[in-house]
């Protein structure tokens, strides 16, 4: 089996570069399940949030599971309704009672909306105080995370946001290098939108290498220095999921995978107030 690498966040913490995730998993069983799978072939970071109804079946299983809390990088996320100084303390206070622990490794402020400025500043009392061992933020475009930047103590070391093969995020990522904030990428396999696992390139290149389209693109986004968390309820995928660490993809490979950028979301049009509405009215 191939080893998960590293990254040193820009607080020095270490970080597992691949991790897995748990959003749509919403059955108690099949979240436990999944969690303690992900955990035996390996995974040792966990993403979760808030909105995921997920919490606590996490925390079951990282609890019934053979691997100690300390061994685990626990994320959640705060989803908007949450938001403000106060009702944030209280909610990662709630959260971490859901995960059955007393402190979180990551804990990522979800969508760029509402009193953000006001939660951001609860997260940072926790970091001060040591309840929390990272921050992050999600969803948040250049010019968002360039203003937080400007008017926060800490900087984020985490923006979690759609990357794929299809949606590069180069200008993103070059501008939050200046910081050393690194980019973690949701959907890294776009949830199989655009014919993703179809698709010619990530095939051609597969071949090659004896490996699938998932993997090539996986492959792609940590030879990159994305941190990837793939969700998947299969433990066949969950394992050839984290066979990204033994091949390495040449330039060429790199550059033709590059030219799939489509420089936009598969998901969601963010100018869009509708969607603002949307988000906003999501109740947890
Ligand atoms: N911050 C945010 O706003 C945000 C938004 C979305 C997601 N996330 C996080 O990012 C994580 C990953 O994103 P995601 O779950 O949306 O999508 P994803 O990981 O890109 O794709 C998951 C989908 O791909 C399938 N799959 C997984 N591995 C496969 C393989 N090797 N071959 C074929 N199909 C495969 C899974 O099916 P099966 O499960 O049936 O195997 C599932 O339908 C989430 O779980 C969540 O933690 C964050």
């Amino acid at each position: 089996m191939s080893e998960i690498k590293n990254v040193k966040l820009n607080n020095g913490v270490l970080m597992p570069q691949q991790g897995f995730g748990v959003f749509q998993i919403t059955d108690k069983e099949l979240c436990k399940k999944s969690v303690k799978e992900a955990l035996n072939v390996g995974y040792r970071a966990i993403d979760t949030a808030q909105a995921y109804f997920n919490e606590n079946y996490v925390g079951d299983a990282i609890k019934e599971s053979d691997i100690d809390r300390k061994d685990i990088f626990l994320t959640t996320k705060v989803w908007p309704k949450n938001y403000g100084y106060q009702n944030t303390l209280d909610s990662v206070e709630e959260s971490m009672k859901k995960l059955n622990t007393d402190y979180l490794d990551l804990v990522i402020l979800h969508q760029p909306l509402n009193d953000y400025y006001g939660a951001y500043r609860a997260l940072e009392k926790l970091y001060d105080e040591q309840k929390i061992r990272a921050i992050g933020i999600s969803n948040f475009n250049t010019v968002q995370y360039a203003d937080l930047v400007m008017n926060m103590k800490v900087v984020p070391a985490i923006n979690q946001v759609e990357t794929h093969v299809f949606n590069q995020e180069t200008g993103l990522r070059e501008y939050m290098d200046k910081h050393n904030t690194h980019i973690e990428s949701w959907a890294p396999l776009a949830e199989g939108k655009n014919n993703f696992f179809n698709n010619n390139i990530l095939n051609m290149i597969g071949q090659y290498h004896e490996k699938s389209a998932a993997q090539v693109a996986l492959r792609f986004l940590v030879q990159s220095g994305i941190i990837i968390i793939p969700k998947s309820t299969h433990i066949e995928r969950m394992k050839q999921n984290m066979e990204v660490w033994n091949f390495k993809l040449n330039d060429y490979e790199m550059k033709a995978i590059q030219d799939l950028d489509l420089d936009k979301s598969l998901f969601f049009d963010y100018s869009d107030p509708k969607q603002v509405e949307r988000l906003n009215n999501f109740e947890v």
